[in-house]
């Protein structure tokens, strides 16, 4: 019996390389982009405390922050991903819409990119908003070590902002010497998850960024840590919110404090105040220390601009489902006792603690469990999906955005997004139209929950 991996290896050997055809194009137009990124894996110190410059961090590049990757709504873009760690890595474009060949996940979609391999990702991104990427195997290590960088899609219709500021919000689980220690501890993996000791936005505690008195700023805030759910506030300036999770809110709102978990994001149109010197706080507020994470410092004389001469943002190209025909698929996220925990290439944490459908997912092996639902390409579904647990789970799906319709939980705003945190005992209705033929991922991304067993897949053909 052929295996999925034998057909993969069998295909590449075939192929001298990856991939037949379609692939073959695929990387000869990734080169064909005048300008395309080279995104090589790297080990390197990073100051993140006081102590001494942690080591063993993880970043795409040299050293520093993962680049914030600037992209153009309907323009092609190209990266080559170079591998220089010692273990497989692969990139996931967390919340494009991108073909499936491109999705990042090892052994459903492409092949493990071995140490001093590289893989071309392509595609044109068909979203403008803010995005993020990371890789999809050994997963916590990776993405716990450093490698998590945001994406900024332009759409060149946006409204123009006096000003533009980029948060990659993290933490990191390090000792009091500024080393990292283990980045998990089961009985945690088995609760909320096991959070960070240090926090920070853009590899730094609590930065300041300086933007323009009286001006408009456009925030964009990616949470990409492996663990913690934030509630953000902002102190001192006015702001609305005018885009979740990359796509704009249908109808623009003041920001009092908005609830995003990891793989979520949060655009702001922040009013800066008028004073010069003035200093406006983005704080988490949940639990009960009021973390301060970042700061914008008011600066020159105040250019008055007001939130409502802001334009509308154009709405992304995302299919509406038909919810009169749609299919709907049960979806129940629980806790469970049966271990299938395997070991892979891709790490595993050695539990089994989450299930979705009853199924715990066992990690990459060959044929791991069925797909949750098989979908007819165009037709619309809506994930009736539960919360049997007394966690909140930021659940995410690969390549096609929802649409969330109701909730449990009271009134929702029709938002239009690629992860939903569903709370303890919600209850939400999630419609898509199965526009992406492939394979995608569906899983938690509280990544603990997602490497034991709350992860699984719809396969849209
Ligand atoms: Cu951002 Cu499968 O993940
Ligand atoms: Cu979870």
């Amino acid at each position: 019996i052929l295996t999925r991996r034998t057909l993969l290896k069998a295909s590449a050997a075939a192929a001298g390389g990856f991939g037949l055809g379609a692939m073959g194009n695929m990387v000869s137009a990734a080169l064909a982009v005048p300008d395309p990124k080279i995104l090589r894996t790297t080990k390197t110190t990073a100051r993140l405390t006081e102590a001494e410059p942690t080591r063993d961090v993880l970043t795409y590049g040299e050293a520093g922050m993962p680049p914030v990757l600037r992209m153009t709504k309907g323009k092609p873009f190209a990266a080559r991903l170079v591998n220089g760690l010692d273990e497989p890595t692969t990139i996931h474009w967390h919340g494009m819409r991108v073909p499936n060949k491109m999705d990042g996940v090892p052994f459903m979609v492409q092949p493990y990119v071995y140490t001093g391999d590289h893989f071309d990702y392509a595609f044109t991104p068909p979203d403008a908003g803010t995005f993020w990427y990371h890789p999809h195997c050994n997963t916590l290590e990776q993405m716990g070590h450093g490698l998590t960088g945001v994406i900024v899609v332009e759409n060149p219709h946006d409204p123009a902002f006096d000003s533009q500021v980029v948060l990659n919000l993290r933490d990191w689980r390090l000792g009091g010497d500024g080393q990292f220690i283990a980045q998990f501890r089961p009985r945690d993996a088995a609760r909320s998850g096991t959070y960070g000791t240090v926090r920070t936005a853009n590899w730094q505690v609590e930065p300041q960024y300086d933007a323009p008195a009286g001006g408009l700023v456009r925030l964009r805030i990616a949470v990409t840590d492996v663990t913690r759910i934030h509630a953000l506030t902002l102190e001192g300036a006015a702001a609305d919110v005018i885009a979740i999770d990359g796509n704009p809110v249908p109808q623009r709102f003041a920001l009092d404090m908005v609830r995003i978990g990891p793989g979520q994001r949060l655009d702001l149109a922040v009013r800066m105040p008028d004073d010069e010197g003035a200093v406006v706080t983005l704080r988490d507020v949940r639990g009960t220390k009021k973390a301060a994470l970042a700061t914008l410092r008011a600066t020159g004389s105040s250019l008055k601009h007001d939130l409502r001469d802001l334009a509308v943002l154009e709405a992304n190209p995302v299919p509406a489902p038909d919810i009169a025909s749609a299919t709907h698929i049960p979806l129940a996220l629980s806790a469970t006792a049966e271990n299938v925990a395997a070991n892979s290439i891709c790490g595993s944490l050695g539990y089994s603690f989450w299930a979705i459908n009853k199924v715990p997912w066992p990690g990459d092996t060959p044929d791991p469990t069925a797909p949750l639902a098989e979908l007819k390409l165009g037709k619309s579904y809506v994930f009736d999906m539960e919360n049997l647990t007394p966690h909140a789970h930021p659940i995410h799906l690969h390549g096609m955005s929802f649409t969330v319709l109701s909730s449990s939980a009271g009134p929702v705003m029709p938002l239009v997004s690629d992860t939903y945190l569903l709370q303890p005992d919600e209850k939400v209705q999630l419609g898509f139209v199965a526009d992406n033929p492939g394979d995608w991922l569906l899983h938690c991304h509280i990544i603990e929950h997602q490497k034991t067993g709350m992860t699984s897949y719809v396969r849209v053909a």
